[in-house]
Formats: C-alpha cells, sequence, structure tokens
C-alpha cells in the first residue's frame, strides 16, 4: 500500500501530468448476509480502509493502467475492451465497458494509477471499491455527473457482466453511501435506505482475518444465487412471488421441501435471516445490543448449516467468540469461504479481545492471523 501522496507522484512520474485523485472504501456488513440478491434487507457500512485511484486523459484512444501494489501495468484501446489474463484490470475495464453501453462519452483515452490498503481476498469488498472509485474517478474527469446511486449500480453491472461474479448491490452501495458513525439499512428490493447511527464509544467492530481464500468461492456464489432462484419457481407455480423477499416459510415447506430440501435450506435461511435483519435493526434503535449479537451468532449457524458457506477456520473464531464475554455477537462476513469474522465487541476491550482470540486460534491451528478494528467512514469521495 502506498499513501495517496506516493500515488500521486508514481502517477506524475509514469504518465508525465497531474491526476485527480478518487478513493472508495472497503466495507463491513453487521447483518443480512446473502439477502441483498433476493430483494432482502441489509446492514453494511463503509470502513476506514481504501483504494485510491489517480486518473487523467491521454488523448491517445488509449486506456493505460498502473496497479502500484503490483508493480503491474496494462495497456489497451479505448475500441477493444476484453477480459485480461491478470484479473485486476477486468474491475476497471468492466467499469469503461458499462459507460460505453450507457453511451456515456469517453473516447478520447486515459491514464489511472491505483493503490490501496483493503486487504484482498478478506471479504471487505476490495473490488466494490475499486470499481466505485474507477467509476467516480472517470464521472468526474468526463464531467458526466453521476449520481451516487447510478455510480454503485454501473459498478455492480461491471462486476456481474465483465467479471462475471454475479453478486447484489450491497457492496457498491455501502462503498458509496457510507457516513461516518453510520450503519446503512438498505432495502434491495427499491433502493430505499435510512442511516443507523452506531455508536462507537461503546461498541467496536473487530474484524479476524482466518486468510482463507478459496478458488471456489465465485463459482459456489453463483451457484446459491441459483438455488435461491429456483425456490422462486418452485413457489411460483402455485404464488406469483418476484422473489424470497416476498416468499414465506410455510411456503417453502409446502412447496420446495418435498421437491427439493437442499433448495428449501437455502431459500429457509435467506426468508429468516431477512426478518432477522428487521429484527436486528429494532435492536439497535432499543440500544438492545445483546439481542443484536445473539442474532449475529444465529445468521453464522444459518450460513454455516443451511446456506453452507462457511468453512471450518470461521467456523473455529466464531466459537471462540461465544466464550468471549466481551463479544456480543459474531459471524463469518460476505460471500463466504474463507475472509474474516465480524465480530461486534466492548469497545474498551477490543485489542484484549483481539490478542485473546488471535493467540487461541493460533495455538490450535498453527496459523498467526491479522485482526483490525474497523472505524466507520465516509463513502466514495475526491481527495
Ligand atoms: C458478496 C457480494 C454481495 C453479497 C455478499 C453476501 O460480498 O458481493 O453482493 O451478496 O457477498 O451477503
Amino acid at each position: 500500500m502506498s499513501r495517496p501522496s506516493d500515488l500521486k507522484q508514481s502517477f506524475i512520474n509514469i504518465f508525465g501530468k497531474d491526476p485527480i485523485i478518487a478513493r472508495s472504501p472497503g466495507r463491513v456488513n453487521l447483518i443480512g448476509e446473502h439477502t441483498d440478491y433476493n430483494d432482502g434487507l441489509v446492514l453494511p457500512a463503509a470502513i476506514n480502509k481504501n483504494v485510491y485511484v489517480a486518473i487523467a486523459k491521454n488523448n491517445l484512444r488509449k486506456i493505460r493502467l498502473h496497479a502500484l501494489d503490483l508493480a503491474d501495468s496494462f495497456e489497451t484501446s479505448v475500441d477493444a475492451i476484453a477480459k485480461t489474463e491478470k484479473l485486476w484490470p477486468d474491475y476497471i475495464l468492466g467499469v469503461v465497458e458499462q459507460l460505453q453501453l450507457n453511451n456515456y462519452k469517453i473516447g478520447e483515452g486515459f491514464d489511472l494509477a491505483f493503490t490501496g490498503d483493503i486487504p484482498q481476498g478478506a471479504g471487505l469488498s476490495s473490488s466494490a471499491a475499486l470499481e466505485c472509485a474507477s467509476t467516480f474517478a472517470l464521472s468526474t474527469l468526463y464531467g458526466l455527473d453521476l449520481q451516487k446511486l447510478d455510480i454503485a449500480l454501473l459498478s455492480q453491472a461491471a462486476e456481474n457482466q465483465f467479471v462475471g461474479v454475479n453478486c447484489g448491490l450491497m457492496d457498491q452501495f455501502a462503498s458509496v453511501f457510507g457516513k461516518k458513525q453510520h450503519l446503512i439499512k438498505l432495502d434491495c428490493a427499491d433502493y430505499s435506505y435510512e442511516y443507523i447511527p452506531f455508536h462507537s464509544t461503546d461498541l467496536k467492530i473487530l474484524l479476524l482475518d482466518t486468510q482463507v481464500k478459496h478458488s471456489l468461492a465465485s463459482s459456489a456464489y453463483n451457484d446459491r444465487r441459483k438455488e435461491c432462484e429456483e425456490g422462486v419457481r418452485l413457489i411460483c407455480k402455485h404464488y406469483p412471488i418476484k422473489s424470497l423477499r416476498e416468499a414465506t416459510e410455510e411456503q417453502l415447506l409446502t412447496y420446495v421441501k418435498p421437491i427439493n430440501p437442499i433448495v428449501y435450506n437455502r431459500c429457509s435461511y435467506v426468508v429468516s435471516e431477512i426478518n432477522r435483519v428487521i429484527s436486528a435493526c429494532e435492536d439497535l434503535k432499543r440500544n438492545d445490543v445483546r439481542s443484536f449479537g445473539q442474532r449475529m451468532f444465529d445468521t453464522h449457524d444459518g450460513l454455516q448449516y443451511l446456506y453452507e458457506v462457511s468453512c471450518p477456520e470461521l467456523d473455529l473464531l466464531v466459537d471462540l467468540a461465544k466464550e468471549n464475554p466481551n463479544i456480543l455477537g459474531a459471524r463469518m462476513m460476505g460471500g463466504g469461504f474463507g475472509g474474516c469474522t465480524i465480530n461486534l465487541v466492548n469497545a474498551e476491550k477490543a485489542e484484549e479481545v483481539a490478542a485473546t482470540l488471535t493467540k487461541i486460534y493460533e495455538e490450535k491451528t498453527g496459523n498467526k492471523i491479522p485482526y483490525y478494528i474497523a472505524e466507520i467512514n465516509t463513502g466514495t469521495s475526491l481527495l
């Protein structure tokens, strides 16, 4: 990771001109996992870890990209946007393709360099942050005047259509709409949202990073999404529902379970998780953090046994969390199969809890793992 001032200097060294610099943050999600692509509710927040993108026009009809932290470059023509072998350029090229498909004029070509401090593969949405920072930087550079929701939707479309992960809107929305000291209660059915205060003087968000990265994660993610769609299709034979948001447990028991018990498990988890987010937000408004924390544990159970997107390392960290009186709730976070657990901890004990859990984890597995105490920050901006 280089600092934004180093990014600027590197950009000048490589491309010979002054850039504008945009940033977009990673995110955490307190509760509401695998609900976004089912028109459900989520409760994410942007955090104090960012991707920084430096950009300037080059008038060569070329796109010249440089990943500072990888010391790697890529170049192509604005008229030849295609997937690359390297993967990292795809997050930016996917955005360019979406802008072109939507008839935004970015024809003269541009130079772009980026850096960041969001750990990759940790489930903190470094790719969404790169997409959103790139979209916002391009919008600013070309005066496209994209609104916040457009930036999030366009970045999501890049991930879906170019990168090939059929993700929901949560990560991009959180990255763009983040607000200091607030969680975002987002309704993915209509993109309405509400900011909910989060008192970081009492509570801290502790992320324990298993550093486990499963190569199958994105294909398993797309499979889960298909299983949810299958559940909707089975119910639709009897009731016209658009998504699992409208489904009930009774419908799942009657129309899905007898035909496909696995699909039933997936859908049953999603339906209860959507309800859990609603209850969890009520807990927060009453300041009942104990109850909120218990719901996080319940979410983990569902992700482990019904949705089956956890892994032994995440399960171990959640089991350890259950035994620690200073942790109110914990669960795996994000798509699954690795990455971080999110732990809601008593603020003054956060460092102590982190030291204890990482030590026990190391004793049990032989692996030393990093942790992060996340502060909630503002969304996408210019520097
Ligand atoms: C990933 C996706 C999100 C969301 C989560 C699971 O982070 O990008 O859209 O589906 O997984 O909640």
